[in-house]
């Protein structure tokens, strides 16, 4: 099968397009005939060796599909061959086929796409399980999400506004502003103009946000800590300036703020103690969730662009320079 490969840890322009053995299907599996993948931010991180989890050499990346199921397992009831899935994976994924475990397997209801089904399980499900689970978002509060026209940015836009959340965005320029708005945010702000914390404080009513969802880490971190309400919550759900924020614990204790650590790793088997067993029913009921979002167009799809699987280059570039918007999707199959 068609398969791209990470033999050595690298930047991802080095990753091979193979003709690769299929991958071998354990118990409690099932075999996907994959039609579509994401290529976010994060797998370059995974093949850089930068994550942190990291597959054993060589691995085939890849970790949210969506396709038809080809085969199960004899002890898989769940599933049969020809029914419409999306699934998270341990890496695998920009294959032909792939294997993922019935657990983290969930079934797409007709009427949804593929292409707009492969967003769910990872991007939507980090910002809704991130915004609901931990942050507890609750109608009429505001929330600002950083790296609002990125992919797991975007999806907390929409979900934020699907609780009935007042959204601020925070972006790098008005088009991608204006595409945060289409989701469902009520205003943004551009970020690198002037002082950000305080032009957010504003829009906040002059309190601050209930919740502020930070995907990119560095200096707007810092903003968070400006921008965020008396007894408000951030959410630090990844790096994507490449910085690690150091938090200044004093700033919390004045303001009575929770940061809080967001990983959806954990509730898919990929911490260090597999946890995947223990979480499965909450992930199947937020996936079930989700797609009634979808079917009910409170969620829009997150407009990916698409690219097939041999122009992975040019998909990744566009993601890392920071021209892509919602999720970038690669087309693997029909
Ligand atoms: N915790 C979890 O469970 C989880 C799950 C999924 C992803 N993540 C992490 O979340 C991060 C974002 O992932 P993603 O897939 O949404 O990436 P993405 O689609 O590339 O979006 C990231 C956004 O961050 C903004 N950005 C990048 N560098 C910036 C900077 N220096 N200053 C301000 N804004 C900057 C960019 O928007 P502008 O150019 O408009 O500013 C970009 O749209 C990654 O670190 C990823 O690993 C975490």
């Amino acid at each position: 099968m068609k398969a791209l490969l990470c033999e050595r840890w690298a930047h991802y322009s080095e990753l091979k397009l193979v003709d690769a053995p299929k991958p071998v299907l354990k118990p409690g599996q099932v075999r996907i005939a994959v039609s579509h993948a994401t290529a976010g931010f994060g797998q370059t991180l995974v093949v850089a060796g930068k994550y942190q989890r990291r597959p054993p050499l060589p691995f085939v990346p890849g970790t949210e599909v969506a396709g038809v199921v080809r085969e199960v397992a004899s002890d898989v009831t769940a599933f049969k061959p020809g029914d419409r899935v999306v699934a998270a994976l341990d890496w695998g994924g920009y294959a032909e086929e792939a294997v993922a475990t019935a657990l983290t397997t969930w079934p797409v209801p007709d009427g949804v796409d593929l292409a707009d089904a492969v967003n769910v399980p990872l991007s939507y499900g980090t910002s809704y399980a991130a915004l609901h689970w931990r942050a507890r978002i609750r109608s009429g509060e505001t929330l600002i999400v950083f790296g609002a026209a990125g992919g797991v940015g975007l999806a907390a836009v929409a979900i934020g506004k699907a609780a009935g959340a007042r959204v601020i965005a925070v972006a790098g320029s008005q088009e991608r502003i204006d595409l945060a708005i289409r989701h469902g945010a009520a205003e943004g702000v551009i970020h690198g103009s002037g002082d950000l914390g305080r032009q957010l404080k504003e829009l906040s009513g002059g309190r601050g946000a209930d919740i502020v969802f930070d995907p990119v880490g560095g200096l707007l971190f810092d903003q968070a800590l400006k921008c965020t309400a008396p007894e408000g919550r951030i959410l630090v759900i990844g790096f994507a300036s490449g910085t690690i924020p150091q938090i200044p614990a004093n700033l919390l204790l004045v303001k009575n703020i929770e940061v809080i650590g967001f990983n959806l790793g954990l509730y898919i088997g990929w911490t260090p103690v597999d946890e995947r067993v223990r979480h499965a029913a909450r992930m199947a009921e937020m996936v079930q969730t989700l797609f009634a979002l979808i079917r009910r167009g409170e969620l829009p799809p997150l407009h990916a662009d698409q690219y097939p699987l041999e122009d992975f280059v040019r998909a990744f570039d566009t993601v890392v320079a920071r021209r892509s918007t919602g999720r970038v999707v690669l087309k693997i199959s029909s």
